[in-house]
């Protein structure tokens, strides 16, 4: 197993912007966490940190995402564009489709998105995207994007719990991967993202309609202690926003929130 190594990402991205603001940690609570401190001090734009292991990886709504050493990638990036919050709805998204192109690119196969931020292959998580924003008044003064993609792991790699529902590219197709070659054209995704965040926004969403799995699908809907609204997905907005209609009819917009795919139709 091998760890990950700064020398081999820098050589990987010789000439690249990025190259040179990489902080590859051997073991970190959580690269979202230590994102923020660098933010919070000044990084700039396009500081990248990877850990080899994390020991409190974070996804969204406080779940943990389990991130053993020398079979994942788990990365954050720093970025700063200059906006409002209400913005950069289609920031994840983007983020989703960055994550699909640099998979496949390495290994051949397309991941798919389960809307707002799961990878999926096979049918079972492949791994999640992670957003925080910053603040200054109104304008947003950072954005931490955290990935974290199962690369290599066994099925002895992950906690019971997760037995059923997680997977790996290793176990998925059988084939060990380059963390370092998947997180060099990663970062190269990111940085196309950062670049074309508005002036690209229309066609990485024509992408993430392709690769989302909740498009065309009868889903629930979760909130809270309520019980699951059923309704039908038929797109995506301008923004990335998922459009939904309710059985009596009723189109509602969904920015945020829990869903289950039911049943998917075409
Ligand atoms: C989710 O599945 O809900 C999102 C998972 C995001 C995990 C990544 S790993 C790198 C970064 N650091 C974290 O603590 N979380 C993100």
């Amino acid at each position: 197993m091998k760890i990950l190594d700064q020398a081999i990402l820098e050589e990987l991205l010789a000439g690249h912007p990025w190259g040179g603001q990489l902080y590859c940690l051997a073991k970190i609570d959580s690269t979202n966490d230590w994102a923020k401190k660098l933010a919070d001090s000044g990084a700039p734009e396009g500081t990248v940190i990877l850990a080899d292991r994390q020991t409190s990886g974070r996804g969204q709504k406080e779940r943990s995402f389990h991130s053993p050493g020398g079979v994942g990638l788990y990365i954050s990036f720093i970025l700063r564009p200059a906006a409002l919050p209400s913005e950069l709805m289609h920031f994840t998204p983007m983020t989703g489709v960055a994550v699909c192109n640099a998979v496949e690119a390495v290994c051949g196969l397309r991941p798919r998105l389960k809307w707002p931020n799961d990878l999926i292959l096979g049918g079972k998580k492949l791994g999640g995207i992670l957003t925080e924003l910053s603040f200054d008044g109104q304008q947003v003064s950072y954005l931490i994007v955290g990935i974290g993609i199962n690369i290599n792991h066994a099925p002895s790699d992950f906690p019971a719990e997760l037995s059923s529902i997680a997977t790996s590219l290793a176990m998925e197709t059988g084939i060990q991967y380059s963390r370092h070659q998947l997180a060099a054209e990663l970062i190269r995704e990111m940085k196309r993202v950062s670049d074309g965040m508005f002036s690209e926004k229309a066609a990485y969403l024509a992408c993430y309609q392709k690769d989302c799995l909740n498009i065309g699908a009868d889903m629930l809907i979760h909130r809270g202690e309520h019980p699951p609204v059923p309704v039908h997905c038929f797109g995506i907005d301008e923004n990335g926003a998922l459009l939904v209609t309710h059985r009596d009819g009723a189109v509602e917009q969904l920015i945020a929130g829990e869903v289950s795919i039911q049943h998917k139709t075409i």
